[in-house]
């Protein structure tokens, strides 16, 4: 077994968790329990870089915990909480916003993305959301970060905040005996065939939960019959299905649909084609359902099952938050030490 190291990672609360943040985030949230300390939280702070209806907020911070319980994740032996809970990622990040340079945020695609044509209008906490992405992962010097492929750049520069920090204060890092990489470098992992799950509608275009059609996504919320109708209005091409990985490459929908297979089933593409290779959509689609509602129905009750009991979630993200708290707080202590501020001892 690896070192026990520290995994941190966050979902925001924006609605319609799908099976892009499942199998490319929360699947592999699941398995790092086993070996590592992990620390998952709902960033709420994020979320509302965009505005966000209050009541819908509150309800989307407890539907991605009850997602997170009930995909497995254990919020006794680690830790689940709410980002706006532990004051501390804010406070980091103001420091780190004093640390990363304006050049470096100017190169964020999802920035770009997000903002669209209309750039003057969107909000500053937008524009500064991968320096809080950098608090909240450095704020527990975590070493690593399960995520989805779009947020590898974000890891980069939460990589590059960390090492300006630790160079441009190495001599007061030095003075207080504190580590000589007092931040270590967070690791991206990220791993598994479905780290990029696309539309189910255009296989060009990222699986996405502000897409307008909700055909262009699995829903963890979602029942049975939908999870059906989904998978078989799905785009495909008119080819069979190739019998190893190589044909796959030109045909982004059904490379979408057999990395959904593999990740959904645990196994590799070039394994799931072994078994499909040659044969129509049409079949691989009705075994692609069975497999979907097998894995997600039991997944979409539960979280049912725990949103309606808001009482025992919301004391899930009390108890995560005070226990994140008490590592989040050592670490401010010794950033305020290493910049030069007084705090009381
Ligand atoms: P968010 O909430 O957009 O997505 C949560 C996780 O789901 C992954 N993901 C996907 N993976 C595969 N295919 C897709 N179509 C897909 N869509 C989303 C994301 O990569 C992510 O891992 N900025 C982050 C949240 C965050 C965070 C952090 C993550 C805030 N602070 C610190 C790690 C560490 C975000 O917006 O993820």
């Amino acid at each position: 077994m690896a070192a026990i190291e520290r995994v941190f990672s966050g979902v925001q609360p924006t609605g319609n968790l799908h099976l892009g943040n499942y199998l490319g985030a929360i699947v592999n949230f699941v398995k790092l329990q086993n070996t590592h300390n992990c620390i998952y939280c709902v960033v709420d702070l994020h979320a509302i870089t965009v505005w966000q209806d209050p009541v819908e907020l509150t309800r989307n911070i407890r539907e991605v915990t009850a997602a997170f319980i009930a995909s497995g994740i254990d919020p006794k032996k680690h830790i689940v909480f709410n980002q706006s809970q532990v004051a501390e990622h804010a406070e980091l990040a103001w420091v780190l916003n004093c640390v990363a340079r304006l050049g470096w945020l100017n190169r964020m695609t999802q920035f770009k993305e997000k903002a669209g044509k209309d750039r003057e209008n969107a909000s500053v906490g937008l524009y500064a959301y991968p320096n809080l992405m950098a608090a909240d992962i450095l704020v527990y010097r975590a070493t690593h970060v399960p995520v989805g492929e779009d947020q590898k750049q974000h890891l980069e520069l939460a990589r590059d905040i960390a090492q300006k920090f630790n160079n441009d204060f190495a001599d007061s890092i030095r003075a207080h005996g504190l580590e000589e990489k007092f931040f270590p470098q967070p690791e991206p992992l990220i791993t598994g065939p479905a780290t990029r799950v696309m539309s189910l509608r255009d296989g060009a275009k990222k699986m996405s939960k502000s897409d307008p059609s909700d055909y262009s996504r699995i829903n963890l919320s979602d029942e049975a019959d939908a999870i059906a109708q989904k998978v078989r209005k799905a785009k495909t091409d008119p080819e069979p299905l190739p019998s190893e990985e190589k044909g796959l490459e030109a045909r982004p929908e059904a490379d979408n649909l057999v990395g959904i297979y593999a990740a959904l089933s645990g196994r590799s593409k070039a394994d799931v084609l072994r078994d499909f290779g040659g044969g129509q959509f049409s079949s691989f689609k009705s075994a692609l359902v069975d497999l979907s509602v097998d894995k997600l129905g039991p997944i979409g009750a539960e979280m049912k099952r725990l949103t309606q009991d808001p009482g025992y979630v919301d004391a899930v993200l009390v108890d995560g938050a005070d226990r994140a708290r008490a590592i989040a707080a050592e670490t401010m202590h010794a950033v305020k030490d290493i910049v030069g501020f007084i705090r009381k001892k």
